[in-house]
């Protein structure tokens, strides 16, 4: 396609880790794409996550480790597109994966060497690649759609949109896809802030401010979930892997169980210690100003050994399960995904299209699929991208 053409045959919308895979399966089966973009630079979303580590993908993918209304909707996407495929994709592009705890792939030189992998396919492809085009409307054109910005309009018998979530509008985020979505007759699930710290109530406010800034390994029981990671003290709450991924599954009005010390027997700890003041007999295990926070909060004073089976079970209810009644969940502009999006149901699994509106296709965030942290949402927008590119 030239430059200066207004015709392709595949025109997506968002130059992110979807957009882009998308438009190099598409490209290599012989399509002429354009990508449009509000954004100055594709991949921006890329080049931040992981801290600008770039968490890629997962060693362990499986359907559990999404949100979704159709458990079973990822399943092809993500069985066409393994976490191998993609850590061989990028090495032969001379942008390697280390392996980190919990299977979490990350690039051995930063965000930056994907961004980079994914611009120069795509210029080896030929890829129309057309930034700072914020997108005016899409209008369906005989069996094709017609896409118009500011200073032009493209037409193409395919659309993708791919222009992701809500989380992080300082970085572009906006609901266009969701928009569209609705206007060719979908319904977009609700949508909040996912992967995000969590607000303490009232009563935990004191010692989250206390304790900011410390992190400890626990695991939280919530309604339909178990999450054992690190947890971390902030001023307004509380953060860290476990409890964004608690987020996941966390609705307003539950109560997270919080265990502040997994796996250890606290009656054992405490009965070891008996001369030891209580405190310092729990600081064995527990950070020392945890341990001596939580016995000013709760009042629990005197030597271990002192310690009556009511105290005892007190300790146990305060420390294995700390009831956690989240104030808020923190808005879209602290959390790395959408929860909610574009519902699945009129969507086919395998090739991303729309079963109402032929050659109409949604992949990647824009979705209603969420992943947990750890390289999923990443992969989830690469397999996505990839089933609809092929399939276009
Ligand atoms: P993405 O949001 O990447 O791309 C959408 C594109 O559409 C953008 O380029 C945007 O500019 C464009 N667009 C939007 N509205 C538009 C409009 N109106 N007109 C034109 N263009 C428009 N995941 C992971 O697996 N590992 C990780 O390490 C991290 N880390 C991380 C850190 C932070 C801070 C955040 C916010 C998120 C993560 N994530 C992550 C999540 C991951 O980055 C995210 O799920 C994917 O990038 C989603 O890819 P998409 O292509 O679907 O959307």
């Amino acid at each position: 396609m030239d430059s200066g053409s207004n015709t392709a045959d595949l025109v997506i919308l968002g130059a992110g880790a979807a957009g882009l895979f998308a438009a190099i399966a598409a490209a290599s089966n012989g399509l002429h794409v354009a990508i449009l973009d509000h954004a100055r630079k594709p991949g921006r979303k890329i080049a931040i996550s992981g801290g600008g580590r770039c968490n890629v993908t997962n060693t362990a993918i499986a359907a559990a480790d999404y949100v979704c209304g159709n458990p079973h909707f990822v399943k092809s996407a993500l069985a066409r597109w393994t976490p191998q495929d993609m850590r061989q994709w990028l090495q032969d592009r001379g942008a390697p994966l280390d392996e980190e705890p919990g299977g979490k792939l990350f690039s051995r030189h930063g965000a930056a060497a994907v961004v980079q992998a994914l611009r120069d396919e795509v210029r080896r492809l030929d890829v129309r690649l057309m930034l700072q085009s914020p997108v005016r409307g899409v209008t369906r054109e005989g069996d094709g759609f017609a896409v118009a910005t500011e200073t032009y309009s493209l037409r193409a018998p395919r659309l993708l949109v791919a222009t992701g979530g809500l989380a992080w509008p300082q970085l572009g985020a906006t609901g266009l896809g969701h928009d569209l979505a609705r206007q060719f007759g979908l319904k977009v699930t609700p949508r909040r802030p996912g992967l995000t710290p969590l607000f303490a109530p009232p009563p935990w406010l004191p010692l989250c401010r206390e304790l900011a800034g410390l992190a400890l390994p626990v695991r939280i029981a919530g309604p339909h979930s178990s999450i054992q990671g690190d947890m971390l003290f902030t001023h307004q709450g509380l953060s860290g892997p476990a409890i964004l991924d608690a987020s996941l599954f966390w609705k307003e009005g539950q109560t997270l169980a919080i265990d502040l010390l997994p796996d250890a027997d606290l009656a054992s700890l405490v009965r070891s210690a008996p001369r030891q003041e209580l405190r310092n007999a729990l600081a064995r295990a527990l950070p020392a100003r945890l341990a001596a926070a939580l016995c000013a909060k709760h009042g629990w004073s005197g030597q271990a050994g002192q310690c009556s089976n009511r105290m005892l079970a007190s300790l146990e209810e305060s420390i294995h399960r700390a009831p956690f009644a989240p104030a808020a969940a923190a808005g879209h502009d602290k959390a790395e995904v959408t929860l909610g999006g574009v519902d699945v149901a009129r969507i086919d699994s395998k090739t991303m299209q729309c079963k109402d509106v032929p050659g109409l296709f949604f992949a990647g965030e824009v979705l209603d699929v969420t992943g947990r942290l750890g390289g999923f949402n990443l992969h989830w927008a690469w397999a996505s991208g990839r089933a609809a590119g092929m399939a276009c």
